[in-house]
């Protein structure tokens, strides 16, 4: 039997003081994508719950992106990159999100994702849920469906959760 979620978890991800200002604590999941075994867990973890509900993988720019390819690879569909504002060179749809001051645009190619599709969406890291549900908002306005949501990591005194009501959101762990 293999390490679980947790363990991969508990022992791989690192958390730094601090980053990127003082008084912020980052978990990075970097060594947990560096590791063989720590990928391939929390990667068939993040597909499992939704298995045979989609057709497509959308992965959130950046991490999302590491996630989301190896999810639709693994399981014979295709991927999605949902990417910062400017960065798609065909026509795209938008939608805007708060960040802590201003706001930031997600973008996809409308036409990489057939009406009806079934999206299954991933992200490293649910926070405030604002990335999460503006990438939701646009898989849901060029008339996919979102099957589900999976992200490794959950902090849960931001409340994302309930940004993104109405939806299977599906969290490896959970941070206070
Ligand atoms: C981080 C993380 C999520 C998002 C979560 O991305 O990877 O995408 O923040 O925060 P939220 O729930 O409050 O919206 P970041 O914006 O740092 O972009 P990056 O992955 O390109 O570094």
């Amino acid at each position: 039997r293999g390490a679980s979620v947790d363990d991969i978890l508990d022992r791989l991800c690192a958390t730094v003081e601090d980053y990127p200002k003082p008084g912020i604590t980052f978990k990075d999941l970097t060594p947990v994508f560096a590791d063989p075994e720590g990928f391939r867990v929390i990667v068939h973890a993040l597909t499992e719950p939704f298995a045979g509900q989609f057709d497509l993988v959308a992965g959130v720019e950046a991490r999302g992106f590491l996630l989301a390819a190896a999810a639709a690879f693994a399981t014979g569909t295709g991927v999605i990159t949902v990417r910062k504002k400017g960065k798609l060179p065909r026509r795209t749809i938008s939608e805007d999100y708060a960040l802590e001051y201003g706001t930031a645009t997600l973008e996809v190619h409308e036409e990489d994702i057939p009406r009806g599709t079934r999206v299954l969406l991933l992200d490293d890291v649910l926070a405030t849920g604002g990335t999460l549900s503006a990438a939701t908002r646009l898989m849901e306005r060029t008339g996919a469906h979102v099957a589900g949501i999976g992200v490794v990591l959950e902090l849960t005194g931001l409340h994302g959760r309930a940004a993104l009501a109405g939806h299977r959101v599906r969290s490896l762990q959970r941070i206070a």
